[in-house]
């Protein structure tokens, strides 16, 4: 998250408007407290909120509020109203299209370090989240609630660390197919772990899009575990019909020619097909090429989140 130059300012600032929301400093701390976790209590104990200079005595826990501001505690306070956004709510979100749910430390600081907004946080081991985020991101920071084991168990099983973000808008499938870059499609897969997977690999090979069609939604919170909070990294559509715009449809597909990667259009859509069936006969119908990865005799195929990634490093390799 991007750091701002002047963090005493923006203490100073935080801590006139929460003494405005709540009625007594007791209040205010209990608030603060409650929307920040650990942090939050360390910081409000520490400051004493009506100590208007604190923050220059107490510059680490100014610098972790001043996390907090920048993400915006005004309209983060009136969207967990308006949403009701408590650990409880994280069911009803997960059917709630425009929401997102991440489970785990790293779907989170993905979608956090990928500009998510991020609605609410929950862990019930702040110590061992924090240990987690000083050895694998210290670029990232948010809020995070602490509530006890037992609550945050019943929303995920095994999960250390729960979000709930906003779905984030996305150019129109046509802007992204008028620009540069390879487009994957993946006609009706099936497993959401594999769509995850593939959303992950086309977002570290710079991939201009992802985008599916057939039975399942892509923003499933079983792709977004797949995909460890890549969702957030590059565009992911689920469109009813194959849309080219005008670009080369290549069909990948283990009976095709051979992958010649120096020959290969720059801005093509990728198609690949489901786990057991493959392509469509109507999309391989419409496909100008068909192209395989090569493979050992005896090898049917490769994982369909193996071949998208074989095919985009291959071009980029080629490059
Ligand atoms: C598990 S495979 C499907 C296997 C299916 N029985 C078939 O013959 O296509 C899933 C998808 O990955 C892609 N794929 C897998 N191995 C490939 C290869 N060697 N060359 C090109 N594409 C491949 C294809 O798009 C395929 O539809």
């Amino acid at each position: 998250m991007a750091h701002g130059e002047d963090r005493p300012g923006a203490i100073d600032a935080l801590i006139p408007m929460l003494q405005r929301q709540r009625r007594s400093a007791r209040h205010c701390r209990e608030g603060v407290a409650r929307r920040l976790g650990a942090a939050g209590i360390a910081a409000v104990d520490d400051h004493r909120l009506e100590s208007p200079r604190s923050s220059d005595r107490f510059p680490e826990t100014s610098a972790r509020l001043f996390d907090w501001w920048t993400m915006g505690i005004d309209r983060h306070v009136q969207e967990s109203r308006r949403l009701g956004m408590e650990l409880a709510g994280v069911n009803r979100a997960r059917r709630t299209s425009g929401l997102v749910v991440l489970e785990g430390f790293h779907a989170v600081t993905h979608a956090v370090r990928f500009g998510a907004e991020i609605l609410g946080a929950w862990t019930a081991d702040p110590n061992a989240l924090e240990d987690l985020r000083q050895r694998l991101a210290t670029d990232v920071q948010f809020p995070v609630e602490v509530v006890d084991m037992a609550a945050l168990q019943a929303v995920v099983p095994r999960g250390q660390l729960v979000a709930v973000a906003r779905r984030p808008s996305q150019p129109h499938p046509d802007t992204i197919l008028a620009g540069p870059g390879p487009v994957v499609l993946l006609e009706d897969p099936r497993h959401l772990g594999n769509l995850g997977a593939v959303v992950r690999v086309a977002a570290a090979a710079s991939a201009a899009a992802v985008m599916t069609t057939g039975r399942q939604n892509p923003w499933h919170p079983d792709a977004l575990r797949g995909s460890c909070g890549l969702h957030f990294a590059v565009p992911v559509y689920h469109l009813h019909a194959v849309r080219t715009q005008g670009r080369q449809l290549v069909a990948l597909d283990p009976k095709g020619e051979p992958l010649t990667p120096a020959e290969f259009p720059r801005a093509a859509v990728l198609a690949f097909g489901a786990e057991r069936d493959g392509l469509s006969d109507q999309l391989l119908s419409q496909a100008q090429r068909r192209v395989a990865l090569p493979m050992a005799a005896g090898v049917s195929s490769l994982n369909l989140a193996t071949a998208v990634a074989a095919t985009l490093y291959a071009l980029r390799f080629a490059c």
